[in-house]
């Protein structure tokens, strides 16, 4: 594998640090997820860094930690957080990197909605949505924003109705 980064995007819930987990397994790299790592720089979680700093904050410090991971001359996995891509150029700047390979793992609103309301009071974005039919319809429009800067991945998995053991091993695939 010529890549030494192997960046996992995707919205929330779509399994980004599960497969992180599992793919780290599988080839043998270690294994970062961005918003661990912010929380552990900032030694607070995220939940907390967006009601007392902002989201703007948070935006800006998610991209900082991003680039001291990438700093990193060490190969590694790395799950970013549902926003990461979206923000500043840092898509752009990823695929133009050849030193790193995305993976979009991409799912459908439908199997979100339902992976995610169970855990949305954790998640800052979508704890204030009542249903899961609130849930869903915020999905599908942010989404939407979002395809744009996803659909730019060197690679598209789709997750739904796969466990996260068959994601990693389709990623495992695609790397060697
Ligand atoms: C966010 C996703 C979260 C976290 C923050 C914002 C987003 O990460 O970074 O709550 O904008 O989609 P996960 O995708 O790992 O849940």
């Amino acid at each position: 594998m010529k890549q030494n980064k192997v960046i996992l995007i995707g919205y929330m819930g779509s399994g980004k640090s599960a497969v992180g987990l599992l793919l780290k397994k599988e080839i043998g790299l270690s294994f970062w997820d961005l918003d661990d790592y912010i929380e552990k720089q900032e030694n607070t979680s995220i939940a907390s860094l967006f009601s007392s700093r902002g989201e703007l904050y948070f935006r800006s410090l998610e991209r900082k930690c991003l680039d001291q991971l990438l700093a990193d001359p060490n190969p590694m996995i790395i799950a970013l957080g549902g926003g990461t891509p979206c923000y500043y150029d840092t898509m752009d700047f990823l695929t133009q990197n050849e030193n790193t390979t995305t993976v979009y793992l991409k799912t459908s609103i439908t199997e979100l909605g339902a992976r995610l309301f169970p855990t949305r009071i954790s998640r800052p974005l979508i704890a204030h949505l009542q249903s899961e039919e609130e849930l869903t319809e915020f999905i599908g429009k942010h989404l939407f924003e979002r395809i744009p800067f996803y659909s730019h991945a060197n690679f598209t998995i789709s997750t739904d109705g796969q466990t996260s053991a068959e994601v990693a091993q389709k990623i495992a695939t695609l790397l060697t």
